[in-house]
Parts: C-alpha cells; structure tokens; sequence
C-alpha cells in the first residue's frame, strides 16, 4: 500500500504467515529507504518470502524504467512474488518469470484479466466494489463468477476486515484474499494513531470515493477534509482527463501531487487538512493490534470453519 507499506509492517505479515507485500514508492519515498536497502531491512526482520507491487500505468519512460530497476533489485534480493497492477502485465512476467517469479495481476473486471492471462499472469486479484484503494465496480461474488471460468487461482480484494469476511470470501471460492485497509490499524504500521483510530471508529457509511485525489475514483474516509472540498474533480481537471492528449499530462499531474498529498496525511493527526485511504473493511475492524496477530487469528478461523 502507497504510503502505508513501511518495512517493518511487510515484514511482520510475512513472519506470521501471510505474504508481506512491498510497495516501493512507499519504501523510498515515504519511508525513506534505498530500495535494496528496505528489502534488505526486511530479510533482517524475517526468512520468509515476501512480495512487491508493481504499478506499471503507462505513464513515463523515466518510471518506466525506475521500475525495471526495482524489479531487477527485488529479484537479486530473492523476491519472488509480484503484484501488477493498473497496467500490462507482459514486460513483467517476460522479465521476472525466467528467474521463477510469479505475477499475479489486479483486476477489476474479467477484460483486463484476459489481458493480463495473455501477457501470461499466474494469477488475479478480483478487486471489488468495497476495496480501499482504487475500488473496482462490482461485488466479490459477480467477479469471481466472471474470473474463476478463466481457470487461474482468484484472490479476493477489498471488503475484508474481520475473520468472518476472511473465511467467507475462500468459503465462496476465492484461492485467498489481499487485505489493504486492516493493516493500517496495526501496530507495526507507521500511519499516525488519529489515522489508525479513524479507521476503528469509521463504518461503511464513512467510506466514500474521491475524484479529488487521484483523477478517479479512490475510496477514502469521509473526514471533514474531504466534506469541503467535495468528491468530484473540478471542471477544468474533468475535461482534461478527457482530452486525448491532455489525459496523460493531467493524469501524471494528479499522480505526483497525490503522492505528496497522501505521504504528508500518513503521519500527520490532521483529518481537517488530508486524505485517509480505506476500504469498506473498516466495518469489521474493532482494534489497532499486531499485524501478525491479525494473520493469525484469520487463519486459526479458516482452519476452524474447514475442519
Ligand atoms: C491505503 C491504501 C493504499 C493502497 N495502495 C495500493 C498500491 O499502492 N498498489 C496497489 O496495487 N494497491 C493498493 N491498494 C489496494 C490494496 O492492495 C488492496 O487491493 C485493497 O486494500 C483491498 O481492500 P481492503 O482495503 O478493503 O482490504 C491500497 C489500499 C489502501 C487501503
């Protein structure tokens, strides 16, 4: 998660069970590593495998290529596990998967996940209507009854924040589940304690989508920030975005400003002045506690349910 992956928080998911995964946006930018150097931090903190997320929206060809670099240091520190997402996925598996590297790929409907199956993705990432995040459109049941005929393992995205959305999403099928929005609200995360008590506090009906951040629709919680400025992207933006060659320069504008947008409201205890991303998982979230209490006690409930 950009900005809230810091590396002691991949880590403790990973040394607990799950699968820890590195945004490096988030690694070096907000959290001020050398990319190799991170990795490194987080092989200190645990043996097991962990993962990264590589957002690969055509956008420039300086990013492009600082993306290549961090796909090529990931590999030489043994990561093996990468989560694409926004993009076309075939540059990625071509360069990752000759060093047994495994790509799966984040969906939000089954068009892109036949892209994705032909750029030759080992697996997907349904990402559903209550994800934090950049939600998709549709619920978890409508998109694994459009993906599982494709016939690779579905990961359900968005919606999970307590052991019994966990062991209802693999009791509907889903090969596992990616969780953003829980592990804010732990304690290895560095977001500030008013962020982490936002989302305990908030329900679904805090959750909305904003315009305002990103160019499309991201879902926040609803702070008095986000009541003033309103959820629609201004006029000028909006018809920007729609222009063929405006779209890309707006989009790399709305890009870089929310970068600096959500690193200053990661650490900040100011929800009158920034952006809070979350998921409708919030539902489900009652306390801030060990990350790797919370993998735990979402596997200890799924191995109760399938005994
Ligand atoms: C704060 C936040 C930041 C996120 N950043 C990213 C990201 O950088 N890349 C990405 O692929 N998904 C990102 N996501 C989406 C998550 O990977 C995941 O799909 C989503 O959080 C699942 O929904 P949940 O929050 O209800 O668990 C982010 C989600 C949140 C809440």
């Amino acid at each position: 998660m950009y900005p809230c992956s810091n590396p002691e928080l991949v880590a403790a998911v990973s040394e607990a069970g799950g699968l820890g995964v590195v945004q490096p946006i988030s690694l070096t930018y907000v959290h001020g590593h050398d990319f190799r150097e991170g990795l490194r931090l987080i092989r200190r903190l645990t043996a097991k495998p962990v993962g990264m997320n590589a957002l690969i929206e055509q956008s420039s060809r300086s990013y492009r290529e600082r993306m290549e670099r961090w796909i090529g240091i990931a590999l030489e520190e043994g990561v093996r596990f990468f989560v694409t997402s926004l993009g076309n996925p075939r540059w990625v598996v071509e360069r990752v998967r000759p060093a047994g590297g495994v790509v799966y790929h984040d969906v939000t409907e089954r068009k892109w996940a036949e892209k994705g199956i032909e750029g030759g993705v080992q697996g997907l990432i349904a990402v559903n209507d209550r994800a934090g995040g950049h939600a998709g459109g549709k619920t978890a049941e409508a998109l694994l009854d459009e993906l599982r005929p494709l016939g690779l393992p579905v990961v359900c995205a968005g919606g999970i924040g307590s052991e019994a959305d966990f062991v209802r999403a693999l009791r509907m099928g889903y090969a596992g589940a990616q969780l953003g929005t829980r592990f804010i609200a732990t304690a290895e995360c560095r977001a500030s304690e008013a962020y982490k008590g936002a989302i305990v506090a908030a329900g679904e009906g805090d959750i909305v989508l904003t315009e305002r951040l990103t160019g499309v629709p991201v879902a926040v919680i609803n702070t008095p920030y986000v009541q003033r400025l309103g959820t629609k992207a201004g006029p000028i933006a909006r018809r920007m975005l729609r222009g063929r060659r405006t779209k890309h320069w707006m989009r790399t504008i709305y890009a870089l400003r929310s970068l600096w947008q959500l690193k200053r409201g990661l650490l900040r205890d100011a929800p009158r002045r920034d952006y809070w991303q979350a998921g409708r998982s919030v539902a489900g979230i009652e306390r801030v506690e060990p990350a790797g209490d919370v993998v735990r006690r979402f596997a200890s409930a799924w191995r109760a349910a399938a005994a």
